[in-house]
């Protein structure tokens, strides 16, 4: 059975940073399966198709033309790494994660990332849905202020335009449609461990994820 370490938690929290460090220090395989459901978001935005359109977006959803190359991850051709991480597709991507077609149509190709050397997953529904059998689980989360300086930090740092009273309003309500929405609703799975990283620095939320993985 292949290996496979489950990290999910709320936007902002880190566990993408954490995540890809984990896997580095293990040699495993990375997936961030948020960039799925923006790279959904994007398409269907790019094709004209509305977000709340259920079949369409799951149409999107299923034929992605998408490449993770090293960090670059490629949509039909065109390096979209960053283009998927601004605000405006995070908000959509939320929307379309809603809705039960696109995340059934996602879950496969979720799935084909584990391989024999080893998986990180990272997102809301690992631990629960799409890897329910990994052999360690992680729920990562901080406190709504220190998530809302993250992303502001993040952003600032891509050098995008930051409001960090906006960015605070926008997390709340993404975080209350990830908990409330009838599928994969964002949780702690129950055999999943907490770490709560509000006053952890990087290394440290990696050297507790390792740690566990060791025992
Ligand atoms: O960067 P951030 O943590 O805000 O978001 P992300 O991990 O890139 O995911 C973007 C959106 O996709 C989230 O707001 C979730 O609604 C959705 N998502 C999901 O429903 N299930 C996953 N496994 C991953 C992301």
């Amino acid at each position: 059975q292949s290996l496979v370490i489950a990290i999910d938690g709320p936007s902002a929290s880190g566990k993408g940073t954490v995540a890809q460090l984990v896997a580095k220090c293990l040699g495993f395989a990375y997936l961030d399966s948020g960039a799925l459901y923006r790279l959904t978001a994007l398409a269907a935005k790019q094709q004209g198709v509305a977000w709340s359109d259920e079949v369409a977006v799951s149409e999107v959803a299923s034929a992605l033309d998408v490449e993770f190359i090293g960090e670059r991850i490629v949509l039909a051709g065109a390096d979209v790494s960053l283009g998927i991480r601004a605000e405006e597709i995070g908000s959509g991507a939320s929307q379309v994660a809603a809705l039960p077609m696109v995340r059934a149509a996602l879950l496969q190709r979720q799935r084909e990332f584990s391989t024999m050397c080893g998986l990180v997953a990272d997102g809301r529904d690992m631990a629960s849905f799409v890897f329910p059998a990994a052999q360690l689980k992680v729920f990562l989360t901080a406190s709504a202020e220190v998530r809302a300086e993250r992303r502001y930090k993040q952003l600032i740092g891509r050098g995008e335009k930051a409001d960090l009273a906006l960015i605070t309003s926008d997390l709340q309500s993404r975080d209350d449609r990830d908990r409330q929405r009838t599928v994969a609703p964002l949780a702690q799975a129950h055999d999943a461990f907490l770490l709560e990283t509000s006053n952890l620095s990087v290394d440290e939320a990696v050297t507790q994820v390792l740690s566990w993985w060791r025992a």
